[in-house]
């Protein structure tokens, strides 16, 4: 269905047309002064010029045919020339019985599905997760949902960090752990162990400590360093120890990500795209895009008009090993072999945004992907803590994902418990439901690119910009409903009705705008508006539950216009959260 804008944009051109001015004037959009109206056009003003005439004037012809549109209470044309319109409430009704009729509640799909790929997550094997990773997997996951709403083909990537040196100082430590294992014996050729020879807590401890170690230990290093050339040249001992790596740390991964409500279509990593390198690597010196510099292969990627340096893409370094511009291009062959993606998205760090510039302008510049596909960037700031500097636990030391979570949920506990309307054994549950949406409620009502402050005391809190309340809100209509339920009401089959107060216009506005703010949520790519709008309705709602009497109402047709009017409400503010990455649970 059309949205509300697209509807009284419509009527409004036929007016600009029927009064002999150019429809192209006649842009609509929500009010600036809420005060005055809820909706204005400002074409008058800007047709002046081309129609010689004063604002006002063309306003007020404008208007004239304006007043005859079914969408419109009033038409004030106000000096110099605004057009403020009111909605008409009849109209508003059967606008919002539209909308909870329609399946999708008035949102379309696109025209045109694309393709598209996103790589978020970026998790690294064998390392604990940590806060940094959150914001990757929460952006992502929310735009993916968003994406895929709008009726796109959509491809969530992990790409995992599973090629590094780490892999080389987890191999190096074990061996001198436990030398005795088949994997170090040269001269082994039997089966090895189905049997990882560690647990993933041991291999959480194995790799800080190796790293530690390496640091100090000139000697050291470089066999790690050596173990990860091995790995990476097929090594048969360590390509087994690598796939235990794997099957351990995929399998604890999995199990955090479950948590956080995010889900990955594809599991592939670095490792994944090495197959692809020697051929594309022969590609680019036979086309004459790379060439040699100090040894090492790179592809220019300076433009004419760049204001600042942007080194060349490092393909290979002067002793053949590939690097992470090399793995990132070639995970590009990859998918665009396997998915012929229209659109890549990568959530990732923003200071890593140099890097995709030259892998981005690499890959267009030597036809690995075609010029028409979409490569973005969507950077990320960083989660500071309430000192202002980059997250960390009490002891200073990188905090780690669970460690965060456990604290927020401990912290939504005792609220649950304090607010008595959970029992004991349902308010752990509940306090990991109403967590999860503090945390990433936290996160996406930031414009991404931000940086914010991660202040456990207000992301809990149930009153202001939280999810907590949000959730509050949501619980709130779950329960007037049962109420209604309970004394034997049905919520099927129920009309909203013409506003009768103006909290109740007030909450039907702020309704009516949802598909409208979706398109701007998914064409810019931006949740953080997504949470905005949650928030307005939220306060609306509360607004015009404390306004009205809802469940004594005394007459009927009035209450059941209200519970249709709730029951739309709670649909609207449950797909926002589900695209958000979060739900609501059944009390708090
Ligand atoms: N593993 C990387 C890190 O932790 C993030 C990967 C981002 N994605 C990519 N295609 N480079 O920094």
């Amino acid at each position: 269905m059309k949205t509300l804008l697209e509807l009284i944009t419509i009527d409004t051109k036929k007016a600009f047309r029927e009064s002999g001015y150019d429809e192209e004037l006649a842009k609509v959009t929500l009010s600036n002064r809420p005060d005055l109206c809820e909706y204005q056009c400002n074409g008058a003003m800007a047709g002046a010029k081309q129609y010689k005439k004063a604002p006002f004037m063309i306003a007020d012809d404008v208007a004239g045919y304006l007043k005859r549109s079914p969408c419109f209470e009033s038409v004030d044309v106000v000096k110099p020339g605004f057009i403020n319109l009111k909605l008409d409430p009849e109209f508003v009704a059967s606008y919002l019985n539209a909308m909870a009729s329609d399946g999708r509640l008035g949102v379309n799909e696109v025209e045109m599905p694309k393709t598209i790929l996103i790589d978020y997550g970026g998790p690294n094997v064998a390392k604990p997760l940590h806060v940094g990773h959150l914001r990757s997997a929460i952006i992502g996951e929310s735009i993916k949902r968003i994406a895929r709403m709008k009726g796109n083909r959509v491809i969530g990537d992990i790409h995992l960090g599973d090629w590094g040196y780490q892999m080389g100082l987890i191999i190096t430590e074990l061996k001198k752990r436990k030398p005795e294992l088949p994997y170090f014996d040269d001269q082994y050729e039997g089966e090895y162990p189905k049997e990882a020879p560690f647990t993933i807590s041991e291999l959480e401890e194995i790799y800080p400590t190796a790293s530690a170690y390496a640091k100090e230990h000139e000697d050291y290093r470089e066999e790690a360093l050596h173990a990860t050339y091995l790995l990476q040249n097929g090594h048969r001992g360590y390509t087994a120890i690598w796939n235990h790596i794997m099957a351990v740390s995929v399998a604890d991964l999995k199990k955090n990500y479950r948590r956080l409500n995010v889900e990955f279509d594809l599991w592939k990593g670095e490792a994944d795209a090495q197959k692809y390198i020697p051929d594309m690597v022969q590609m680019l010196k036979e086309k004459g895009y790379a060439r040699y510099d100090e040894g090492a292969l790179v592809v220019d990627v300076q433009e004419e008009g760049d204001n600042m340096e942007v080194p060349p893409c490092m393909i290979l370094k002067s002793d053949g090993a590939a690097l992470y511009d090399t793995t990132d291009l070639a995970t590009l062959v990859e998918r665009e072999k396997d998915y012929h993606p229209d659109e890549v998205i990568y959530v990732v760090d923003k200071r890593q945004e140099l890097h995709f510039i030259q892998v981005f302008r690499c890959a267009k510049k030597t036809g690995i992907v075609p010029r028409k596909t979409e490569l973005k960037f969507l950077g990320f700031g960083t989660m500071n803590g309430k000192d202002g500097k980059p997250f960390k636990t009490r002891e200073g030391g990188v905090m780690r994902l669970e460690n965060l979570i456990r604290e927020i949920n401990e912290e939504m506990y005792k609220k649950i418990m304090d607010n008595r309307t959970v029992a004991e054994e349902e308010a752990e549950r509940t306090a990991r439901i109403v967590g999860l949406a503090a945390i990433k409620y936290g996160d996406l009502s930031n414009q991404a690119s931000k940086d914010y402050i991660f202040d456990v005391d207000r992301f809990t809190s149930f009153e202001g910009n939280t999810g907590p309340y949000i959730l509050y809100t949501i619980v709130r209509i779950k329960s007037i409903l049962n109420k209604y339920r309970e004394s034997g009401g049905s919520l099927e089959g129920k009309q909203i009705l013409a506003a009768g107060s103006v909290y109740e216009k007030a909450l039907m506005l702020q309704v009516l705008k949802y598909n409208d703010v979706i398109d701007t949520v998914y064409e810019e790519t931006a949740p953080h508006r997504l949470c905005a709008y949650i928030y307005d309705l939220a306060n609306e709602f509360n607004k015009f539950y404390h306004e009205t009497k809802i469940l004594s109402e005394e007459d009927e047709t009035r209450k059941s216009g209200y519970i249709a009017l709730l029951v739309l409400t709670k649909e609207v503010l449950e797909t926002c959260i589900g695209l958000l990455g979060f739900d609501a649970p059944e009390r708090m």
